[in-house]
Parts: C-alpha cells; sequence; structure tokens
C-alpha cells in the first residue's frame, strides 16, 4: 500500500564522486512502504552497496538523476544525518572500528542524536544532562532489553566499537544500534556476510522481532539462506545498475538452483559483461 511513509525511488541514477561520468546505478525504481521486507539479490559489483550508500547520503557518491521521497521529504536534498533522524538506518557491509569509544557511548550519542527529531527540537540538547536525551538509568535499561533480544552478552557494551570484533559480532552490533534507534526504514547491506550459520540465524531473529507495521526493510544479500529466516514480501534481483527482475521468494530459490545465467540472459546482458564490469573498477577508490 503506497501512503507517504512508502520509500520511493524513482529513476535513481548514481555515479561515484571521483568519476561522475561513470553511473553506477542506471535508473532504479523501487517502492518500499511499511511492514515490508524487499531483498535485493545480485552479482558482485551490480552496484548492490551503492544503492544503500546512495539513501543514506555517503558522500562519495553524486546523484546523477531520479528521485527519492518518503514521508513527504526530498531525501536526496537530505543530510546523512537528517535522513538518519528522519528514520532511516544503514547496517553497513564492512563496519569501520573505533578504538577508544565503547558500544555503549557510541549507540547513546547516536540515540540522542535521533531523538533530537528531524527539526532539531530546542529543548532537546543531548550534550546537556538537564535538556532532555535519554537518561543514563534508562538507557542502561533499553540496551539490557535490546541485548538480550539479540541473546548478546551485556560485557559487549563496554568494548571498544568494532575493535577487534569477529565478523559476527561487527554484524550483531549492526542490529544492536538497529534495535535502539528504532528506525522505520532499514537498510541492511549483506548482514549475513561473515556470519555462521547460528550467528546468521540469531541476526535474523533479531531483525525478525525488530519487525513491526511501521517498519520498512531493504535486505542487500548474496544468500537464499537469509531468506529462509527473514521472509522478503518481494525479491529483486540488481544487474549492471538496474533491477531486471522482481519477484516472490521462489526468485531467490531459482537465483540458488541456476545461478544468475538464465535471469541475465532474458535482461539481455551477458553473465560475462556482469564480470566485466566487477573487474573493470579499481577497487582501491572504491570507500568502504
Ligand atoms: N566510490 C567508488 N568509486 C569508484 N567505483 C566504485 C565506488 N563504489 C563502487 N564502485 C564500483 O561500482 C560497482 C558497484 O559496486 P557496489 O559496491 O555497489 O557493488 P555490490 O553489488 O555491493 O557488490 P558486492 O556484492 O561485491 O558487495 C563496482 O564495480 C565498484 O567497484
Ligand atoms: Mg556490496
Amino acid at each position: 500500500m503506497s501512503s507517504d511513509k512508502t520509500l520511493v525511488i524513482r529513476g535513481l541514477r548514481v555515479a561515484p564522486s571521483a568519476k561522475p561520468d561513470r553511473e553506477i546505478l542506471k535508473g532504479i525504481d523501487l517502492e518500499v512502504s511499511p511492514g515490508e521486507v524487499h531483498a535485493i539479490m545480485g552479482p558482485n559489483g551490480s552496484g548492490k552497496t551503492t544503492l544503500a550508500y546512495a539513501l543514506m547520503g555517503h558522500p562519495a557518491y553524486v546523484i546523477t538523476g531520479g528521485s527519492v521521497t518518503w514521508k513527504g521529504h526530498d531525501v536526496l536534498a537530505m543530510s546523512a544525518d537528517k535522513r538518519s533522524r528522519l528514520g532511516m538506518f544503514l547496517a553497513f557491509q564492512y563496519p569501520t572500528s573505533i578504538p577508544g569509544l565503547s558500544v555503549a557511548s557510541f549507540i547513546r550519542s547516536a540515540l540522542n542524536a535521533r531523538l533530537q527529531g528531524i527539526d532539531r527540537n530546542p529543548d532537546v540538547d543531548p550534550t546537556d544532562p538537564l535538556k532532555g536525551g535519554i537518561s543514563m538509568r534508562d538507557f542502561r535499561a533499553k540496551m539490557r532489553q535490546k541485548m538480550a533480544m539479540l541473546k548478546m552478552d551485556e560485557g559487549f557494551a563496554s568494548r571498544y566499537v568494532n575493535d577487534g570484533f569477529s565478523g559476527g559480532e561487527k554484524k550483531r552490533l549492526e542490529m544492536l544500534q538497529m534495535a535502539v534507534l528504532e528506525p522505520e526504514m532499514a537498510i541492511l547491506d549483506e548482514t549475513d556476510s561473515g556470519l555462521d550459520i547460528d550467528a546468521l540465524r540469531i541476526v535474523a531473529e533479531g531483525v525478525n522481532a525488530m519487525l513491526n507495521p511501521n517498519l520498512g526493510v531493504l535486505v542487500i544479500t548474496h544468500y537464499q539462506r537469509l531468506l529462509d529466516y527473514i521472509v522478503p514480501s518481494v525479491v529483486h534481483v540488481l544487474a549492471a545498475g538496474r533491477i531486471i527482475k522482481s519477484g516472490g521468494r521462489e526468485l531467490a530459490l531459482e537465483l540458488e538452483k541456476d545461478g544468475y545465467g538464465p535471469i541475465l540472459e532474458a535482461a539481455g546482458l551477458s553473465a560475462a559483461l556482469i564480470d566485466d564490469a566487477a573487474l573493470d573498477a579499481d577497487p582501491a577508490e572504491a570507500v568502504r
């Protein structure tokens, strides 16, 4: 159902800021309504992470065409920070570490920033304990509750952000941030990579526990198996910067069985072309 709470992406074209004439995304149309889970699958280098970054306003990308609207706002005109205060959230494919900053402080700052709301309510100043922001007590209770939901050890909160974290721990931290921030639009980039099967299940259970009629989810994944746990409303296949096919859950099963070959061919793309596109970019240039 379409409403102003539906994220509407129309003809979105995106290029790297360093090479604005080389478009990665060449016209993406997508609508994600509250309560829906959209899965995006696609070969390496097809532009999935670029889509996630462009939606969040990453400075390494420029928008070369199209529009994104949500909750009555022109999302593309907003800063990344404002998008986050509006209720958008991105779980990174490759989260960075911040030695010296504890998980608890990090998440509390993020939550306080989010609590300021889109128009930065002047009565709320996260740096002033008397002016709103969440109290330490309430914050601790919230963290405890969310960590229990994600089956995380409490000691996790005092560790430094992603410092020495295993792949699975990094992904859990992304999930914990999401759980505490309670976004209305969550973009999860390959949250299953680097997870063993038990951790995958825990993350998926976490996402499922967070699903609610007000939350739209865009989950980017390579693996059908994640979709055994997080059941998508729609599956999209992204290739060469376009959505070449959309369908139900069975599309993911079909991909697992036959690979991308048949779908690429049906869309008039050769598998070789996709590989070339992936190889021809200089990975050192990609800002992660
Ligand atoms: N900042 C950048 N500068 C230059 N090229 C980039 C940049 N970001 C992405 N690219 C290129 O754009 C293409 C798409 O990259 P992207 O990371 O979006 O793919 P992906 O679908 O997420 O791949 P994967 O499945 O491996 O995660 C790749 O060829 C990549 O090298
Ligand atoms: Mg990616």
